[in-house]
């Protein structure tokens, strides 16, 4: 199966950090231009590696109805399309009014459906797509309500515009626990035992890198017959 992508623009939404910084790499690397963005492009970390590997860095924000402006105008056709960006909130449901949990849905869900809806004119006939969930959206902890219903709405988005946006693919990845700045909200030696207990607990015995869905979006993104698919990519924590 090829991975030459010389000639195709890709849009990586979310791409400043974790498994998104490693789908730009891979893009990169299979010769695809590649835009990226972030909701705040002088302010981010990541912006002179970017520029240094010849990503273009837009000012984007899947929250807000004009949030998307910027990236619209800077990329008239858009060949492939990724969704890694994320703004997530735990919290038990007894404390966790739907007033709250809105930002999570929007955070993720209607911030996914926000930007395909805009870029969908840029799409070309032979684009495909990659929306983000998570292992949540199969196995729930406490906590997790909002994060849950966000992340089975994606699989659910995915699913539908597979079919409504044809012959364009959609697909979901759908990853397990990945070691991303997701989890810099921990203290070091917690993060570490959380790891450690997790990839414990885990069939294949060890978490994900970022470069492990890097890989599978690469597939997503480029095997001409998957449609409507949620890959999952969770070392086997749905199964125990
Ligand atoms: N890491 C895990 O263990 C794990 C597990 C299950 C599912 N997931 C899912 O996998 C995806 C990637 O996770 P990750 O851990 O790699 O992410 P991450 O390292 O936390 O990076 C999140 C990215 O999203 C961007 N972003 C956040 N809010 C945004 C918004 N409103 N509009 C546009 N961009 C926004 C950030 O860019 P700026 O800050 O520059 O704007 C950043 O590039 C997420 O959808 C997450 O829910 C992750």
């Amino acid at each position: 199966m090829t991975r030459d992508l010389t000639g195709r623009t890709s849009v990586v939404i979310g791409g400043t950090s974790g498994m998104g910084r490693a789908v730009v790499d891979a893009l990169l690397a299979a010769g695809s231009t590649v835009v990226t963005t972030s909701r705040d492009p002088e302010g981010s970390s990541a912006a002179a590696d970017l520029k240094a590997a010849g990503v273009r860095l837009v000012r984007a924000d899947v929250t807000t109805p004009d949030g998307l402006d910027e990236l619209v105008e800077a990329v008239p056709t858009v060949d492939h399309l990724v969704l890694s960006a994320a703004g997530l909130t735990y919290r038990p449901f007894r404390d966790f009014p739907a007033s709250d949990a809105a930002g999570t849905v929007d955070g993720k869900l209607l911030g996914y459906w926000n930007a395909v809806h805009r870029l969908a004119p840029a799409l070309s006939e032979h684009a495909s797509v990659v929306l983000f969930s998570g292992v949540a959206s199969v196995r729930p902890g406490p906590g997790t309500a909002a994060v849950t219903a966000a992340n089975a709405g994606v699989e659910g988005l995915g699913r539908s515009l597979a079919v409504e946006l044809a012959p364009v693919r959609v697909n979901v990845l759908n990853p397990g626990v990945f070691e991303t700045a997701s989890w810099a909200h921990m203290e070091e030696k917690e993060r570490e035992e959380f790891y450690a207990e997790t990839a414990s607990s885990l069939p294949v015995g060890r978490i994900g890198q970022p470069e492990d869905a890097a890989d599978a979006v690469l597939f997503l993104l480029t095997n001409p017959q998957v449609t409507g698919t949620v890959l999952d990519l969770d070392g086997g924590a749905r199964l125990v």
